[in-house]
């Protein structure tokens, strides 16, 4: 049985990417890795019994002692690491726990599958790295050039894991994914909080003219482009993951209003995000050369991830309750009272 080991797998894309593997290979066996900060959620996870196909372990991937014995216990032989500080916004408020997750945790793996001698590490990276793109699209071979603390940490993660593979050989990938959206994102990150504001009749908080553009893709998409990867990619390379879809902020608070029927006076502009990226792009022609196509339209990826919110209050009511509500004071309570 190939046996995976999947870090930060309470969070977001790495529990669609658990529900993943148990829908496209049941016969791979998953342990899950997680410290469970306040991103890591086990509602992500509740549907899975534990057994011989599936088994979560809390702690830190930084914790080099305990990575070692969780790959000697279960007979580890791949490694997908999703375990990441991943928000902006808070990397921006304060870095620390960035780098030392980012950085130091994506060493203690690339170590671990060195030492271990595991056939495969996928790291999982993001479009950030590129810093912001004016035009045309990001091929994997353009500089890297990130401009928060956030995009680099993890452009460290990246360099880390290539130079791995270049100095010993490790057998690491990397995927570039875009804004992802869809089930179970902490509502920080931009689509879940403007549909769960929304649905509390709560302003948008749009930051500067809200020109800045997204890629938006589905997770599922997202996990399929990681999958593919998993199977066929080639080890020292990076795959770009990205929908195509040129999003702006005005343009998707607007489309979220509307699937809501709520009304576009919840719109409020504050102040910008500090060195905003105004525009992700990605080239995808390397990982579509692998078969890997988005299945999903921008619409469609919109649609279903509002519907899951708008149905599924019991998982983010109770989020948004707790150590959330200290950091949305801190985030918008001063730009939302001088530019709402
Ligand atoms: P998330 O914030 O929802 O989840 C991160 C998970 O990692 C949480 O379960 C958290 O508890 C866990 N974690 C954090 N620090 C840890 C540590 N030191 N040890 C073990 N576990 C730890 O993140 P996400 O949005 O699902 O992102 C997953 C990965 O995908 C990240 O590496 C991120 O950089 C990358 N990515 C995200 C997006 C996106 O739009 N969300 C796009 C491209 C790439
Ligand atoms: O591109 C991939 C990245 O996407 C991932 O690597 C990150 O982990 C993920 O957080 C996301 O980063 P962004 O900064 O692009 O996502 P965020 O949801 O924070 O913001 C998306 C856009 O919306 C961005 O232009 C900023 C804007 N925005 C965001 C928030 C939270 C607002 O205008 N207001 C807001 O309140």
């Amino acid at each position: 049985m190939r046996k995976l080991l999947i870090t930060g797998g309470a969070g977001f894309i790495g529990s669609n990417f658990v529900h993943y593997l148990r829908r496209h290979h049941p016969d791979y066996g998953v342990v899950v890795l997680d410290k469970l900060t306040y991103a890591g959620n086990l509602d992500n996870l509740k549907d899975l019994a534990e057994g011989p196909h599936y088994q979560f372990v809390r702690g830190d991937i930084a914790d080099a002692a305990l990575v070692d014995e969780v790959i000697a216990r279960h007979q580890i032989n791949v490694i997908v690491n999703f375990a990441a500080e991943t928000h902006v916004d808070r990397s921006i408020l304060d870095p620390g726990a960035f780098i030392r997750t980012d950085v130091e945790g994506t060493y203690t793996l690339l170590e671990a599958t060195r030492k271990w001698k595991l056939e495969r590490m996928v790291q999982v990276s993001t479009d950030e790295v590129y810093g912001t793109v004016p035009e045309g699209h990001a091929t994997e071979e353009d500089k890297l050039a990130p401009r928060s603390p956030y995009s680099a940490s993890k452009a460290s993660g990246d360099l880390l894991a290539l130079a791995y593979h270049t100095t010993y050989g490790t057998p690491v990938l990397l995927t570039r994914g875009a804004n992802t959206i869809g089930p179970c994102q902490y509502p920080e990150k931009v689509v879940p909080l403007f549909v769960t504001n929304a649905l509390e009749d709560q302003p948008l908080p749009i930051y500067g003219e809200g020109k800045a553009v997204r890629d938006y893709i589905h997770v599922d998409d997202h996990c399929a482009g990681i999958a593919t990867v998993l199977h066929q990619g080639e080890p020292g390379r990076a795959y770009n993951i990205g929908a195509g879809n040129e999003v702006n902020t005005v343009q998707l608070a607007t489309a979220i209003l509307d699937l809501l029927g709520k009304p576009h006076s919840l719109i409020s502009f504050v102040a910008d995000r500090p060195g905003h990226d105004m525009r992700y792009a990605l080239d995808t022609t390397r990982l579509r050369a692998l078969g890997w196509e988005p299945r999903y339209s921008f619409a469609e990826a919109l649609a279903h991830t509002v519907a899951w919110y708008r149905e599924n209050e019991w998982w983010w009511r109770k989020l948004k309750s707790g150590e959330f509500r200290e950091y949305y004071r801190k985030q918008y309570a001063r730009p939302l009272a001088e530019g709402g």
